[in-house]
């Protein structure tokens, strides 16, 4: 058996399907790119019959990522597989990824089909999955809630039409560690060719316990585990990657496989990558990836940890990509120096103009704030300026507020629309509430807004704000980013960013939405 544990990474796909959580392609690629950075092995871009914006985005990943295989899922339907093999025809290494549901509530009740007519449909999705990639991985979905004899059944018939990857999902996180585990051992015990297939595990969180019963399964021979950057996904999500990866590696002495293939520091820029394009916080608390997943605050800690860290610290900080804030570029710093640390930073432009363009927002900043850490240069990015193909419609040419104690505040924004400059002035509770509002008057997007939000992005006064808007209609959700130094600008910024997304036409299905 394979001493290597690989990371599937479905951020993506399962993540893009929390609601609210929609991405564009750009903002895919980037996230694509940090992934193949750290060294997953397999990143789940998306579900092309969704939209053409799916399809696009899947295509799109697996044109840019070269070193890690691309997948693209597919119900067991012949239109899905043969636009996923479409969508991945560039890839360098591709991977289709089909599922039916298994469990006798889903078979009834969703699909209305019998044992049979499932293992059939399953052997035939993987025959035709085959037909573009050697690479099939099949999911029996609500594995978790299956009977195992019929797990087996439709596991050996799947292996033997093609597929190289077996996939055991706890859809519903119903499941408990041990009960999780045992599912594993079983299947690799009862199944006569289980030795030809990996393996794979893909568990929700609504009992939290998606990491634990994926570590269950490791240790009962899975050998793949599906999850997501800051446990991402459907409802209450998926098993976290940093999670699990830093837990393998953190207790090597315990697992007979290892995660030396991960590059570990790349876990929390990628963190704050998913973070900031999703406008999903990561709660301070949060293991690996969290703001104080590594702060001391009780003295006798403290004390402990500057006499010897290993005294309260199981794993090193830097190891997992915090890195104390360090200053890393200036006023000073050349086109070149920025151009080259947001490569590092995995950023690379379209264009020179795209990077004309953000260098000269780059050097604005500069005269604002003195030092510039990454985490500014990751924001100043964020925005639209990389979204070169979302149609930008609407943009940002002047923004003045007046606020004062005893007075409603004011703000007169212009808007450059469809190349047209308007003005209009409103008043609102704040300054944030009147901009958006003169925005709004002057757009008529009706559009509701779900969520806003502002984080600092260092720290000190001087530090940008970075803001998220989330912005629905008519059921479809967007989210908008923005960063300044002056969290008004970066607000209404947010606010456009989100709007020139709406505007967008799009429109997409749900994979687990039952009409197979
Ligand atoms: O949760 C699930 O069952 C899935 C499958 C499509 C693998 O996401
Ligand atoms: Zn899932």
């Amino acid at each position: 058996m394979s001493d290597k544990l690989y990371i599937f990474d479905t951020t993506l796909r399962d993540g893009e399907q929390s609601p609210g959580a929609s991405m564009t392609r750009e903002e895919k690629i980037r996230i694509a790119r940090s992934l193949e950075r750290m060294g997953v092995d397999i990143i789940e871009a998306g579900f092309p019959i969704a939209s053409i914006g799916d399809f696009e985005s899947v295509q799109a990943v697996a044109n840019t990522v070269k070193e890690s295989t691309v997948c693209g899922l597919a119900r067991a339907l012949d239109k899905d597989i043969d636009r996923a093999g479409e969508a991945l025809k560039n890839a360098n290494s591709a991977r289709i990824h089909t599922f039916i549901a298994t469990s006798p509530i889903h078979m009834e009740r969703k699909l209305r089909m019998n044992p049979d007519q499932v293992v059939e449909q399953a052997v035939h999705a993987v025959k035709r999955a085959r037909q573009y990639t050697d690479d099939v991985e099949f999911s029996a979905e609500d594995a978790g809630r299956s009977d195992i004899d019929f797990l087996c059944r439709i596991f050996e018939a799947v292996i033997a039409a093609g597929a190289t990857t077996l996939n055991v999902p706890d859809t519903v996180g119903y499941n408990l560690p041990q009960q999780f585990g045992e599912t594993i051992r079983q299947l690799r015990e009862k199944m006569p060719n289980a030795d030809k297939a990996i393996f794979s595990v893909h568990c929700h969180n609504d009992l939290g316990l998606a990491v634990a019963n994926s570590l269950s399964a490791v240790l009962s021979g899975a050998r793949q585990i599906e999850c997501t950057i800051n446990g991402l996904g459907e409802r209450a999500g998926n098993a976290s990657l940093e999670e699990v990866v830093m837990a393998v590696k953190t207790r090597k002495d315990f697992f007979d496989c290892n995660v030396d293939h991960i590059d570990t520091t790349q876990i929390v820029p990628t963190s704050r990558l998913v973070s900031g394009i999703t406008g999903f916080a990561v709660q301070p608390n949060k293991a690996i990836v969290g703001a104080n997943a590594f702060a001391h605050e009780s003295g006798i800690h403290q004390d402990g940890v500057l006499k010897h860290r290993e005294t309260y610290e199981i794993m090193r900080a830097e190891d997992v990509g915090w890195s104390a804030n360090r200053m890393v570029l200036g006023k000073h710093s050349g086109r070149n120096a920025f151009k080259t640390r947001l490569a590092e930073l995995g950023i690379e432009f379209e264009s020179e103009e795209v990077l004309n363009d953000a260098f000269s927002r780059f050097k604005e900043l500069a005269d604002k704030k003195h030092e510039i850490y990454d985490e500014d240069l990751q924001a100043l990015v964020t925005e639209s300026d990389l979204e070169s193909s979302v149609n930008e419609q609407i943009k940002l040419v002047s923004l003045r507020v007046c606020s004062e104690t005893g007075e409603t505040p004011e703000a007169c924004i212009t808007l450059s629309v469809n190349g047209k400059e308007k003005r209009l002035c409103a008043r609102g509770g704040g300054p944030v509430d009147a901009s958006l509002k003169a925005i709004e008057s002057m757009i008529q997007s009706g559009t509701e807004l779900q969520l806003y939000s502002v984080n600092n992005i260092t720290s000190g006064t001087d530090s940008q704000g970075e803001v998220t808007v989330r912005l629905e209609k008519a059921g479809r959700i967007v989210n908008g980013q923005g960063a300044d130094t002056d969290i008004v600008i970066a607000s209404a910024r947010a606010y456009i960013n989100a709007l020139n997304k709406i505007l967008a036409p799009a429109e997409r299905a749900h994979p687990q939405g039952g009409d197979v």
